[in-house]
């Protein structure tokens, strides 16, 4: 899709188009496009389908506003969820302040921040994405200023907040490395410490040792997956960090992992919490440190918010539990406890995790199918699986886990609360 057949949508055929092609989402797209070329030519019932089929994917993300609002699939993708935009956008709900948007894609965080009652002004680098965002503004009753520009064109002291979505590219190794967000770290650093207030969404990995002194950072999961973490940042935190750490820091820090024993103490220069959504369950760090003992009656996965945030001994205390491991983020303990910020399992064994003796295992308790979860354990679980050969009736739950030096598996059930 191009800014010149997107902007076909908006004249009358183009929104009769549109109609007729919502009309037919779901049908098969054959019998669909041929259906629309009775009415419209190719190119515009090619802008049609697409935005339709669009709209049909962002339910999941938008909701009912996915009906009324317009997509690239790429600004799609890349769009913060309509829960999650609320719920960081609800910080800001102070009123009336007047926000930067750095990169604001097709408008995600952008229409959460309005609706919170901020005052936005909005850029992006590329054309299309912001005639996406502005159709969206429009057809969602809002306003906002959007225009096409780089980030690095704001001038952030203009605003009482400045905020940024970088991009971000998608290749795993990459996604950790905020210098291969777009703006970069350094370009972002730059801009907010000449900001008033900064917040900053990032990937949720982000080593620690990027993240500013005295930022206030939250790790937000929405049903049980990480989605971001945010750093908010005032000008005093921000003025510590310029100093702190200049430039050159951030390319020799990239050599280094996040929280290795050469930064220790780093998280420490910040504060971290963790948000559960839907339910806006939040746990704040209070330096609280779980013990490390014996596997017992029970196993619990912290979320993956807490892990980030560095929270498993508070959500330990939370369950009364202790550590399997000092490295590892799995939980246990002898009383079942109930909490939004673990999964909890019964253990039913524990053994040396070895491919001959779990097969035997699970054979013996006839498990046709298992759930396999691991964390720090090298095991390819795909191919476990099918050398595993399950049959049978039962189903269990293997965590294949470390435990000191030593490779574990512990069988288990889901609790049942
Ligand atoms: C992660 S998306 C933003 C998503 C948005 N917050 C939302 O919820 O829809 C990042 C956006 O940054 C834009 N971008 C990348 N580099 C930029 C730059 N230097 N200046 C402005 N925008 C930029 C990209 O075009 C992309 O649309």
């Amino acid at each position: 899709m191009d800014l010149e057949s997107f902007g076909r949508l908006f004249t009358p055929e183009g929104r009769k188009a549109l109609g007729a092609a919502v009309e037919l989402a779901g049908a098969d797209p054959v019998v669909a496009a041929s259906s629309l070329r009775k009415g419209f030519d190719a190119g515009l019932v090619g802008a049609a389908l697409t935005q339709a089929g669009l709209r049909r994917r962002a339910v999941v993300k938008f909701g009912v506003d996915a009906a009324a609002m317009y997509f690239t699939p790429h600004g799609l993708e890349q769009a913060t969820r309509v829960e999650v935009a609320e719920h960081r956008a609800g910080r800001l709900r102070a009123g009336g302040l007047v926000v930067g948007d750095a990169c604001c894609g097709i408008g995600g965080d952008l229409i959460a921040l309005v609706r919170a009652g901020c005052q936005v002004d909005a850029v992006d680098l590329d054309p299309l994405t912001v005639a996406v965002a502005r159709a969206n503004v429009e057809a969602l009753g809002l306003s906002a200023a959007v225009r096409v520009a780089g980030a690095e064109s704001l001038d952030p002291g203009a605003y009482d907040v400045l905020f940024a979505d970088p991009a971000r590219r998608s290749s795993s190794q990459r996604t950790f490395d905020p210098n291969a967000y777009s703006p970069t770290w350094p370009v972002l650093m730059e801009m907010v410490s000449r900001a008033r207030a900064a917040c900053l969404k990032v990937a949720p990995g982000i080593p620690y040792e990027f993240i500013p002194a005295g930022a206030d950072v939250e790790w937000v999961s929405f049903r049980g997956e990480v989605k971001e973490a945010v750093l908010w940042m005032d000008s005093a935190a921000v003025g510590g960090f310029a100093a702190e750490y200049p430039a050159k820091r951030f390319r020799d820090s990239l050599e280094r992992h996040s929280d290795s024993p050469e930064n220790p103490g780093s998280e420490e220069r910040f504060g971290r919490r963790a948000t559960l959504l839907p339910s806006g369950d939040e746990l704040v760090a209070t330096g609280t440190q779980a013990v490390v003992g014996a596997v017992g009656r029970y196993l619990y996965e912290p979320d993956g918010a807490a892990v980030r945030a560095h929270l498993v001994g508070e959500v330990a205390e939370l369950v009364g539990g202790r550590l399997i491991d000092p490295q590892i983020a799995y939980l246990t303990g002898d009383t079942a406890a109930a909490s939004p910020w673990v999964a909890g399992y019964e253990v039913l064994d524990v053994m040396p995790f070895s491919l001959k003796r779990l097969r035997a295992a699970l054979r013996e308790r006839r498990v046709g199918v298992a759930t396999i979860k691991k964390r720090g354990s090298a095991v390819d679980v795909e191919r476990l699986r099918k050398d595993l050969r399950l049959s049978g009736d039962n189903s269990i739950v293997v965590i294949l886990t470390r435990i000191g030096e030593r490779p574990t598996a512990i069988l288990a059930t889901e609790m049942a609360l």
